[in-house]
């Protein structure tokens, strides 16, 4: 058997802090390598090998790839919706040139498969908003959003035209405990229990109504990791899959928290240019291509995640 060699590039963010330790129970702690461009904070550290690493960095990256002759890439650096507003220069450069500089060297080194998330940024206020399908207008109007949907033609172009095994999510807002959240428009689902748990109330800086497609980040890393260990031959969707777990609104998950926290109490704060990010997503994504194609299924529904979240926030 092949033994796995993995690169986890922009493993201190949110997904990569879990995603790691998940990789590190399957395929041995020594052959999962975590890479950033910061110090590592969590477990990372002390479970496995890190490098510093700059995804814009190539001779950095060539070095890496010559050093480890990785079997997988997992290229997570990225900046988000929100952060990615307010340098849009940045966010394109980072976004769109890590992801190009990795194909390369994937095809250079022959590295087997490579794993990169979209989003549901990659929409825009014409695309249908609910049950969003997999195939329909996409005119995204974040700088964020423009680069994944141009990342997911990049990856489509390299798998036809070089036979790069190269998969992607688009991911939906991520909820969880354990690391930070990277400056995104659906940040709020996760600030809202850590006051909740602090304060007894929370300002919310997306409106009562604004319903948008999340997920809890034990599925999303679950999905994740399925579908890079699915058979190639089944992987039908090469730019990246629609992906959900639950839709929901402040208000509705309000009223879930107060079935925990009874006097939780949720205000909101007006003009919020996230509101404007907030009002070009999807409300709802159909991910039946997910389904059919690897069997994806979530687990976690609004009960479940908000139970979780407040019961290891509360450690
Ligand atoms: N959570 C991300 C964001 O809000 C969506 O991909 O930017």
């Amino acid at each position: 058997m092949m033994i796995e060699k993995i690169l986890v590039l922009g493993s201190n963010g949110q997904i990569g802090t879990e995603l790691v330790t998940a990789l590190r129970k399957t395929y041995s702690e020594d052959n999962v390598i975590a890479c950033d461009i910061r110090r590592p904070d969590y477990d990372i550290k002390n479970s496995g090998p890190f490098e510093f690493v700059n995804v814009l960095e190539k001779e950095t990256l060539n070095t890496i790839f010559q050093k480890y002759k990785p079997t997988q890439v997992y290229l997570l650096a990225a900046l988000l919706s929100a952060t990615g507003e307010q340098n849009p220069k940045l966010a394109w450069d980072l976004n769109m040139n890590g992801l190009l500089n990795i194909l390369e060297l994937a095809i250079t080194y022959k590295t087997a498969k490579v794993y990169w998330p979209s989003s549901i940024a990659v929409f825009g206020p014409n695309s249908p908003k609910d049950q969003t399908p997999q195939f329909c207008v996409m005119d995204p109007n974040t700088v964020y959003g423009i680069s994944k949907l141009a990342g997911e033609r990049w990856c489509e172009y390299y798998h036809q035209k070089y036979g790069l095994d190269v998969r992607s999510i688009r991911y939906p807002g991520l909820i969880s405990w354990k690391a930070a959240p990277g400056g995104g428009t659906t940040d709020y689902a996760i600030h809202i229990f850590h006051d909740a748990l602090k304060k007894g109330s929370y300002a919310s800086f997306l409106n009562a109504a604004t319903e948008l497609p999340m997920m809890y980040m034990d599925d999303a890393i679950r999905g994740t990791i399925e579908l890079m260990d699915a058979e190639a031959g089944k992987i039908s969707i090469r730019s990246s899959y629609n992906f959900a777990g639950v839709s929901f609104t402040p208000e509705i998950l309000a009223a879930e928290i107060r079935k925990h926290i009874p006097d939780f109490k949720l205000t909101y704060t007006a003009n919020d240019p996230r509101q404007h990010i907030a009002d070009g997503w999807p409300r709802s994504i159909d991910d039946s291509y997910a389904a059919s194609d690897w069997n994806w299924k979530p687990e976690f529904d609004l009960a479940k995640l908000t139970t979780d979240m407040l019961k290891n926030l509360k450690k």
